[in-house]
């Protein structure tokens, strides 16, 4: 059995955890202004511990004009007036406390914005002290130094005049890229760390942080080759404490990657959060908006060389939402008459893997995807690429089906508490609208009803937090090429844990393992038992071999 309190000053804390992210803008409004402030999350507090997490994930709330919702931040040690102040911060970090839950702070050390104070000293000569926490090439007006394109389309050269260069940005224009090859720059980075260390804050999570050692010249955004160097320094230098938790977002990371990143002797990070699994539905060599249909023998495949990959060697995040991706309820399971049960589903099969899982605000609910009209989105890589193919020409039938399957603002709808206007996110006009099924899918409905996703989500953390194979176990896959069964294994000296899910609307034929016949049923999202597998089943099985 896990030990039930974790000691969050010592190191692998994580291992036992579960994360919750919460997108500040969309969580809880309370002055009425139709934004979500920090406030509002620390009235939300007693949700989340009855949920059972054990840290928030807080996306940006630092100050930022906001052109990509806070990736663009334009002083590290500030809170934006928009979420409130910095006493508010301070009450959110010692109210989660009392309750249990850490506050892990989003860094977005790769690049800052354009109208952060070191880069609006950069701009304004070559030799400004703060030019070279920037990274600049010379060249004419009309003639980029290359046609590296910006992750939100265009080039990812823009041109200033007042030094006749150009700075490289591989986001947006608003996100200047910061030179991490300065080490003035990286002590000031260091130093903001600390600034919220210092107020209690217990990890961080690192924004592209495979980003930060780059070589634009020669087209290499990441794993530059000073990168796990700048890693080791970032640790030692800004969190040399065994207890604060680093997870680092990493597109980029393969298996091998990822041992170096989250090795077990923590030089680097805690754990990584890479996507692979999350770009299998998309066309390979292809842009996100190119969507092909999950392969669930692929998924599988994927999903075991990283359990296999980093077991002993690493530490991964469990995920399948976050404020980037659309609603994996629409995406993979069934918005339809399987709503509750796909969402069961797909929290079973993550929830039973080795990593540290994050539920993205709302996927305990079951949230769905929006389907808005193109100008009604908020999002700029939404914006972005309208403007880009509508300009060429492309079909908007094609293009709004393309946002509706992948946009990021799908995630992006105020959470949804209750059946009263505006879903009690705010009194005001919402800054994106709410998802009008929020009469069905709220929270207030879902904590009263013993038998909802909510509560699914917190017996599963539940169960990780009982049984140690949740974190410890070895992992086999059962019969890789089913391609609606999704079933495996964890297995330590003392425990036995078969997870069997059903990716379908049919009916499937699977048998468990002999070994599993005496076994205890943990968690199912169907009240009896059946030999053949429904639409979306899932189901738990547990073996302790003491007895
Ligand atoms: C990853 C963040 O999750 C995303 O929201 C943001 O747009 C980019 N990094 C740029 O910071």
């Amino acid at each position: 059995m896990a030990e039930a309190k974790l000691d969050k000053s010592a190191s692998g804390w994580w291992k036992n955890a579960v994360f919750y992210q919460v997108y500040p803008r969309s969580f809880q409004d309370t002055d009425g202004n139709g934004i979500g402030d920090l406030r509002g999350i620390t009235q939300r507090l007693d949700y989340l511990q009855t949920l059972g997490i054990d840290g928030i994930w807080l996306s940006p709330v630092f100050a930022s004009p906001q052109a990509d919702n806070g990736y663009d931040i334009s002083d590290y040690c500030a809170i934006d007036p928009m979420f409130g102040t910095m006493q508010d911060m301070e009450t959110l970090i010692s109210e989660a406390k009392k309750r249990g839950i850490s506050i892990i702070a989003d860094l977005v050390l790769n690049h800052s914005s354009d109208e952060h104070r070191w880069f609006q000293e950069a701009r304004k000569s070559r030799d400004n002290p703060y030019h070279d926490y920037y990274l600049w090439r010379s060249g004419t007006p009309d003639c980029p130094p290359n046609d590296m394109q910006s992750v939100f389309g265009g080039s990812a050269w823009t041109w200033v005049p007042e030094v006749e260069q150009y700075y490289f940005h591989q986001f947006a224009a608003k996100q200047p890229d910061l030179n991490w090859d300065n080490e003035e720059l990286r002590r000031e980075l260091y130093r903001c760390i600390r600034f919220w260390v210092d107020k209690g804050v217990e990890g961080f999570r690192l924004d592209v942080i495979d980003q930060i050692a780059k070589d634009p010249d020669r087209f290499l955004t990441a794993n530059g080759p000073q990168l796990h160097a700048f890693l080791q320094e970032l640790r030692r230098e800004a969190f040399p404490e065994p207890g604060i938790v680093t997870v680092g977002e990493a597109w980029s990371a393969n298996v091998e990657r990822a041992r170096v990143f989250s090795a077990p002797d923590g030089s680097e990070l805690s754990m990584v959060f890479q996507f692979e699994h999350m770009c299998l539905d998309q066309q390979p060599g292809g842009q996100k908006w190119d969507t092909i249909p999950l392969s669930l023998p692929k998924l599988k495949a994927c999903l075991t060389r990283w359990q296999q990959g980093l077991h002993g060697k690493g530490w991964n995040s469990l995920f399948l939402d976050n404020h980037d991706l659309p609603r994996i309820v629409s995406r993979w399971g069934d918005e339809g008459a399987y709503r509750e049960k796909s969402a069961k589903m797909l929290a079973t099969m993550l929830h039973g893997l080795e990593g540290t899982p994050y539920i993205y605000q709302g996927e305990e609910l079951g949230m769905t995807n929006i389907r808005l009209e193109l100008d009604e989105y908020q999002d700029l890589e939404i914006r972005n690429m309208v403007q880009e193919q509508l300009a060429r020409g492309d079909d908007p039938e094609r293009i709004r089906a393309a946002v509706w399957a992948r946009g990021r603002d799908n995630a992006r709808t105020p959470m949804q508490w209750d059946d009263s206007e505006n879903a009690g996110f705010t009194t005001g006009t919402p800054w994106l609208p709410v998802n009008p099924n929020y009469r069905q899918i709220n929270a207030a409905q879902q904590l009263k009803d013993p038998d909802s996703v909510f509560h699914t989500y917190r017996r599963l953390i539940e169960l990780r937090k009982t049984y140690d194979v949740f974190r410890e176990g070895s992992f086999r896959l059962l019969c890789p090429e089913d391609e609606a069964v999704f079933a495996y294994v964890r297995e330590t000296e003392r425990e036995k844990l078969l997870v069997v899910c059903n990716f379908s609307a049919e009916m499937q034929d699977f048998t468990a393992p002999q070994e599993f016949s005496d076994a205890k049923l943990l968690i199912s999202n169907y009240t009896d038992q059946s030999c053949t597998l429904r639409p979306y089943e899932a189901k738990m099985l547990y073996l302790s071999k003491d007895k």
